[in-house]
């Protein structure tokens, strides 16, 4: 059986770490004047600069036969094409069937499914403009003032993250809202600021099942009957994105007010399916579709291009590098625009849902690392919390850092500092406190740099902007998982944690005496607060 460990390539690269460890990042530019040039690549309106990492001409050429002799090929083929690639669950895994705006044909069990998708993508079209011109109304014939998501995981992480990044192009007048923890208070603190006639209520769910998700639901319609008119009301106001059409409709929502997508959309890559309602509400339906082109572009772009100029491809292997190669944990997510804050929890879940897996998809346990635990926060606020670690600590911790180009009108001044502030970080953990002229062994308290980071320029944070940007990690994410050769479209984990839940609460009432000690322990306080 094939060792990915054992082969040629893979031998030849833990030499070339050898070789190259104390090698500075900063004497790859000496040696090389255009190693900005060569090791940096276009895509539409993103421009990615990796040259920045403890990578040599030598390392790259042998991480990119990885991928050559990896199953990518074929397997990228096999994705687009609707084959069954989420082995586990049976499932082909067709995001990008969603966002392929042009009429080629995508078949799943003999049938095309873009009729399908094109009727749903119509539908949010006639329900988005409704709603954002005033011709829906409420129960009461007030038009609607506020949208509620209540959704959890990729039914809530995709709209919010783009909601918030497009807010400059935001109906004016209308307000998003995002409940997703079963915490009571966070849905309380919402409800508490809204007026029932003038709000929309998305229950987005692609199972219609999850806990969270239905008792804020459940909450929300009961504040609704409660503080508005009856229960013959709550189809004005409640509509759902579900591939679970019954439960929706048992809820109370009208069928027609279902937007369907399917069992082959992944929660994590659902924003494009009609969990994106939100976003079509927000920046309008042609807004939406801007959105979806720009992840069409990356799609092209990661078919097309070969992999030695390959924005996706390149992202994965410099990521299994240090993952793999150098034992890097961890990998650092770092905007700097404020309006993508929530990209950092959304790629947290793109990345470690998806990646996060420790056998092949045979089912055989893997001897190499795999997913990096994402994390990170805007800057330039991290520079002022975790940056110091980065810096002078003990870990290694490559970053990627984001930015859109174009300041906002009026803004120039902030946009110049937020950049100059990124470039400046971006050079300090490269050249440390040798920029300064200091001799690193003689003092201390100096940086020692050599930290790596890749640039990731958006022309303007607009919606083909972040739709490529989005696609760009999918793919990161895709290319890393065929290279570990495990399934990055299940999460066996999480459904273990959902089980238990259920499990516990079942049982509040009986001694659970199956449960650890620990358990019953702790379950034996809290049932003191709910007899
Ligand atoms: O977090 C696990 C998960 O299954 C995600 O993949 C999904 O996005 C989330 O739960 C919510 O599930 P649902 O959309 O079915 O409510």
């Amino acid at each position: 059986m094939f060792q990915l460990t054992r082969s040629v390539t893979w031998q030849a690269l833990e030499r070339l770490r050898d070789k190259s460890y104390n090698d500075r990042i900063r004497d790859y530019f000496d040696r090389d004047p255009e190693r900005f040039e060569k090791m940096s690549v276009r895509v539409g309106g993103l421009f990615l600069d990796y040259s920045k990492h403890h990578v040599s001409d030598e390392v790259l050429d042998k991480l990119l036969e990885l991928a050559d002799h990896s199953a990518l090929v074929q397997r990228r083929a096999q994705m687009f094409s609707g084959d069954i690639i989420n082995v586990t669950e049976n499932r082909p895994v067709l995001h990008t069937a969603l966002r392929n705006l042009g009429d080629t044909p995508v078949f799943v069990d003999g049938e095309d499914v873009m009729p399908e998708i094109t009727r749903t993508r119509d539908q949010i079209k006639a329900f988005s403009e409704a709603v954002r011109s005033g011709e829906w109304k409420g129960y009461s014939g007030k038009p609607i003032k506020d949208v509620v998501n209540i959704g959890i995981g990729g039914s809530d992480l995709g709209p919010n993250m783009a909601v918030r990044a497009l807010l400059k192009y935001r109906q004016a007048g209308l307000h998003f809202h995002f409940v997703s923890n079963v915490d009571g208070t966070h849905i309380q603190k919402v409800l508490s600021r809204l007026d029932p006639a003038t709000t929309l209520f998305i229950v987005s769910t692609k199972t219609f099942s999850t806990q969270e998700t239905l008792l804020n639901a459940k909450t929300a319609r009961r504040w609704f009957v409660e503080n508005a008119g009856d229960d013959a009301d709550v189809g004005a106001h409640f509509i759902a994105a579900s591939t679970n059409r019954k439960a929706a409709m048992a809820f109370g929502i009208r069928e027609e007010n279902v937007f369907e997508f399917w069992a082959w959309v992944g929660g994590r890559y659902s924003m494009w399916s009609s969990i994106g309602l939100p976003i079509a509400l927000s920046i309008g339906f042609e807004g939406f579709i801007e959105l979806l082109e720009g992840a069409h572009e990356m799609d092209r772009h990661f078919i097309e291009a070969p992999f030695a100029q390959n924005m996706p491809v390149l992202m994965a292997l410099i990521g299994i590098w240090y993952i793999n190669f150098i034992g890097a944990e961890t990998q650092a997510i770092v905007p700097y625009d404020q309006a993508l804050n929530q990209l950092p929890s959304f790629l947290q879940q793109l990345d470690m849902e998806s990646n996060g897996k420790s056998v092949d998809i045979f089912g055989h346990p893997v001897n190499y690392k795999t997913g990096p635990i994402v994390w990170g926060q805007t800057g330039s606020n991290g520079q002022h919390a975790f940056f110091q670690l980065l810096h002078q600590g003990t870990r290694y911790v490559p970053i990627d850092f984001i930015a859109s180009l174009k300041p906002e009108p009026g803004m120039e001044e902030h946009h110049f500092a937020l950049l100059t502030n990124m470039l400046a970080q971006a050079n300090a953990f490269m050249e440390g406190s040798h920029g300064e002229g200091q001799e690193l062994s003689q003092d201390p308290y100096s940086c020692p740099g050599n930290r790596p980071s890749s640039t990731l320029l958006l022309d303007e944070l607009t919606p083909k902007n972040l739709g490529a940007l989005i696609a760009l990690y999918e793919h990161k994410v895709f290319v890393q998982g065929v290279i570990w050769n495990i399934n990055s479209f299940d999460q066996w984990g999480v459904q273990l944690g959902k089980r238990i839940a259920g499990e516990i609460s079942e049982r509040i009432d009986t001694n659970a005496a199956d449960f650890d000690a620990s358990t019953q322990g702790l379950l034996a306080l809290v049932r003191k607060h709910f007899n």
